[in-house]
Formats: C-alpha cells, sequence, structure tokens
C-alpha cells in the first residue's frame, strides 16, 4: 500500500506555520493520474458536448484546440511549477513567491472565488449524474424518443426536492472522500478510473458512428464552418479550455505543492492535456452521431448528455447494463474533478488560519450548500430570475470560466514572466538542471510571457464586448 510522504526539507516558512507535515503525492504515476482526475470530468462528458453543439461543431472544437495548446497548457505548467516551489495553497505560494508589498496573491484569493461558483453549479450537475445513475439501475430512462427523454430530464430539474436533494447528496459525498485525505482519498479514487471511462466511451462510440444517419454528426464535428465563429465564441472555447484543464484559479498550484521534486512538470502537463483531450473527443464522437440519427435538438446545450445517451444505450445490445456503468464512471470521474475543486479553499482555510481540514471541508461544503441552491433550483422554481440576463446557474458557470478563470490565468502568465522571470523559471522546470529540456522551457517561457496574456486579454476585451 502507498503512504504519503514528506518528500521535501523544513523550509523558514515551516517555522513560522509551525511544523506541519505536507502530505505529498506517493508515486509519480500518482500524479499523473490525480491530475489527470482534477482535469476529466463533466468538461468532457457534458460540458464539452454541449458547448459544441451550442457553438456550431467543428469550427468550435478546432478554436477550443488551440486555446488549450497556447494558453490551457502554459498555464497549467505555471501554475504546477509555482506551487512546487512555495509548497503552499495557492494563496500563500503567490504571497511568498512575490516580492514584498506585490499584491499577487489576489490571483490566489479570486481563484477561491472561482473554485465556489464552479462548484455551486457542477454539483448540480454531478447530482444529475448520479440521480441518472439512480435512475438507469432501477431501469426507467432507455429511450430513443426526444420527447420521452427531454421529459425525464425535465421532471429531475424541474423538480425542487430532487433537484436539492441530488446536489446535497454530492456536496456530502464529497466531504466524507475530503476527510480521508491527500494521498489517500484523491489517488485512490482516480487511479483505477481513466481506462475503463475510455474503455466504454469507445464503446459507446462504435454503436453510435454505425447508427443509421450518423454521417451528419460526424461531418458536424468534423467540418468545420467559421462563420459561425464569434467574439463570444472564442471566449466561450477560451474559458472551456481553463475549465477543461483546471487552470486559472489555483488548483493546480495546490497540486504541484504536493509533487515531488524529481516529477517533470512540462511532461505531466502535455500527458495530462493529451489524455484530457482524447475523453473530450471520444465523448463528441459519441453523443453527435447518435444526436443526428435520432433527431434531437444539437443545441440542447446542457441537456444534451442526459437525453442523447440514453437513446444510443437504448439501441445497443446489453444497453440497460452498460447504461448504469456510464452514469458510474461518469459520476466518479466528476468527483475526482469536485475533490480537486474543494481542496482550494479548504487547502487555503486549513494552513492560513490552522484550521483542521475537517472543520475547514465542512465550513466550504456548508456554505456550498447555500451559495449553490439557486444553481440547483435555476431550470424550475427560479427559471424566471435572472441576473444580467442569465440564471444563477448559467451566471456561476459564466463568470467563473469565462471571466475568472481567464483573468487569473492571465495574471499567472504575466507573474511568471514579468516578476518571476527567465532563471527562476529555467531551475524549476529542469528540476535545478537535472533535466535536459532547454528547448522547452524557452518555448513556455516565449508563451508565457507573450503570447498568452495578449491573446488572452485580446479575446476577453473582444468575447466581452469592450472593444
Ligand atoms: N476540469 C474539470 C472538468 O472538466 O470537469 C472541472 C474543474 C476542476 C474546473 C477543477 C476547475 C477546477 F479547478
Amino acid at each position: 500500500m502507498e503512504t504519503a510522504k514528506e518528500s521535501r526539507p523544513a523550509t523558514a516558512s515551516d517555522a513560522a506555520h509551525g511544523p506541519r507535515k505536507r502530505e505529498a503525492f506517493a508515486t509519480g504515476l500518482g500524479v499523473l493520474a490525480a491530475t489527470i482526475g482534477s482535469a476529466v470530468g463533466l468538461g468532457n462528458i457534458w460540458k464539452f458536448p454541449g458547448m459544441t453543439g451550442q457553438n456550431g461543431g467543428a469550427a468550435f472544437v478546432i478554436v477550443y484546440l488551440v486555446c488549450t495548446v497556447l494558453v490551457g497548457l502554459p498555464v497549467m505548467i505555471s501554475e504546477q511549477m509555482l506551487g512546487r516551489r512555495a509548497r503552499k495553497d495557492a494563496v500563500n505560494t503567490l504571497r511568498e513567491l512575490a516580492p514584498r508589498r506585490q499584491p499577487w496573491w489576489l490571483i490566489g484569493a479570486a481563484g477561491g472565488l472561482a473554485a465556489f461558483l464552479i462548484m455551486a453549479f457542477y454539483s448540480e450537475v454531478a447530482g444529475w449524474v448520479f440521480a441518472y445513475v439512480y435512475k438507469s439501475v432501477s431501469g426507467s430512462i432507455l429511450s430513443t424518443d426526444p420527447a420521452t427523454n427531454s421529459a425525464v430530464f425535465g421532471d429531475l430539474t424541474g423538480s425542487a426536492w430532487e433537484a436539492l436533494f441530488w446536489q446535497w447528496l454530492v456536496l456530502a459525498w464529497v466531504g466524507v472522500i475530503i476527510m480521508m485525505g491527500v494521498a489517500k482519498g484523491i489517488e485512490r479514487v482516480t487511479k483505477r478510473l481513466l481506462p475503463l471511462l475510455l474503455l466504454l466511451l469507445i464503446i459507446v462510440c462504435v454503436r453510435s458512428v454505425t447508427l443509421d444517419g450518423a454521417g451528419d454528426g460526424i461531418s458536424f464535428l468534423l467540418k468545420p464552418d467559421f462563420s459561425k465563429v464569434t467574439g463570444a465564441v472564442v471566449l466561450a472555447a477560451m474559458g472551456l479550455a481553463f475549465f477543461k484543464l483546471s487552470v486559472g484559479m489555483g488548483t493546480m498550484i495546490t497540486y504541484g505543492s504536493y509533487f515531488k521534486d524529481e516529477q517533470n512538470i512540462p511532461m505531466t502537463a502535455t500527458r495530462v492535456m493529451l489524455a484530457d483531450l482524447s475523453v473530450s473527443l471520444l465523448a463528441g464522437l459519441a453523443i453527435f452521431p447518435a444526436v443526428f440519427a435520432f433527431g434531437f435538438d444539437v443545441d440542447a446545450g446542457p441537456s444534451l448528455l442526459f437525453i442523447t445517451i440514453p437513446a444510443v444505450f437504448a439501441s445497443m445490445p446489453g444497453g440497460d447494463f452498460f447504461v448504469v456503468v456510464f452514469f458510474v464512471l461518469t459520476a466518479i470521474a466528476a468527483t475526482g474533478a469536485m475533490l480537486s475543486i474543494v481542496e482550494v479553499p479548504v487547502a487555503f482555510l486549513s494552513e492560513q488560519f490552522r484550521m483542521s481540514r475537517k472543520v475547514a471541508t465542512l465550513l466550504t461544503l456548508g456554505l456550498l450548500a447555500i451559495v449553490g441552491a439557486p444553481a440547483a433550483l435555476s431550470m424550475g422554481e427560479l427559471s424566471d430570475v435572472t441576473i444580467f440576463g442569465k440564471t444563477f446557474f448559467d451566471l456561476y458557470d459564466y463568470a467563473s470560466s469565462n471571466v475568472l478563470l481567464p483573468l487569473g490565468g492571465m495574471f499567472m502568465c504575466l507573474f511568471v514572466g514579468w516578476v518571476w522571470g527567465f532563471d527562476k523559471v529555467k531551475r524549476a522546470l529542469s528540476n535545478d538542471g537535472k533535466l535536459n529540456n532547454s528547448r522547452a522551457i524557452t518555448v513556455f517561457f516565449t508563451l508565457v510571457k507573450y503570447v498568452t496574456p495578449l491573446l488572452v486579454l485580446l479575446v476577453l476585451l473582444d468575447g466581452l464586448n469592450i472593444i
């Protein structure tokens, strides 16, 4: 059995904060699995297909891919690098690494807010997945009829008690796992998951692309029509890239703080990105051919996954069994991601205020039950209540993915490129000269200093209609 190990010498700030032991991921594979566990989640299986459908298909996917490579990846490397250097939560990492009196820690604080907002709607979507596990076990969801499938989803999201019940169940579930601790809890849950999920997605893809009329769905995913790409669409794609890789809010700082000194960060981040993209593209291939084959509404957005997937399984031998497995695996993937979101405020509260992890977790989840409730009710009781023309659910999503994460990511890059500087970056990413990766470091540094922040700024200004 693996145990958490202390993998670094004591630092001056240990003296200030007391000789508190920091857990670390036990193995290099554990790091990769846990980081992928954070990235892969409802973003791949629910958000990516939903947004691709709403934003016109292939062209959106291409813009999203470009944003992932030019923006998401550099921010991920930056965060992991800073976290490992300081070995602290996001706020204290930036506080420690920045020159005195410069308020870079605000990025971490804004990240805490983003974490809250994301969790407030994510826990609801995870709640729908848990509900579908239950419904699929009782055999009530398999149908290829668009009206029936929409009604099942509508009944769930429209009922206040059901919506709240499932969200709070999810929050309680996350609480129990978090209290088990970093290495034990997160590693164990995520390690064995991905291969199984991938396998099942491949099976679903095969069924989906061989349905009569699947061709239109495949072209939708592969033949770009750039006339639909507006500033708002590019911003949405960039927001998705941040959300997908769990970057821009300090999650990867917190994870980096648990990395070992020998971990090759650029390589790890690239692998995480590739694994994450594969799952999203597979989810797209599983869903869109079926959407066209069965005549579902391609821009159904948040409901797309829940109305389409039951139809694919309904038309497959053993579908009533596989549909249960599918939603169980999705629930586990969502759990891995949620653990990493909640880890941001929990690590901060417990280290900053010397709170026990138990108290910090209870406080965070308790607040989430309150802040999340309006998101849970957004498709029912509160569907008419809008702020800036958006329901609570959409507002939490928009404000986090399209505003806070890009801003956080941009400032993170500016910090690394202009304040921290090349020498420190080189030392950190080459593991003090032990790795022979100076070309990769130069490319990374050029991106992070100039290209990424400028791109984020332009997309933000354009997408928010400021220019
Ligand atoms: N990346 C996760 C997903 O795509 O489901 C969501 C997420 C996790 C976003 C952690 C942000 C985060 F910090």
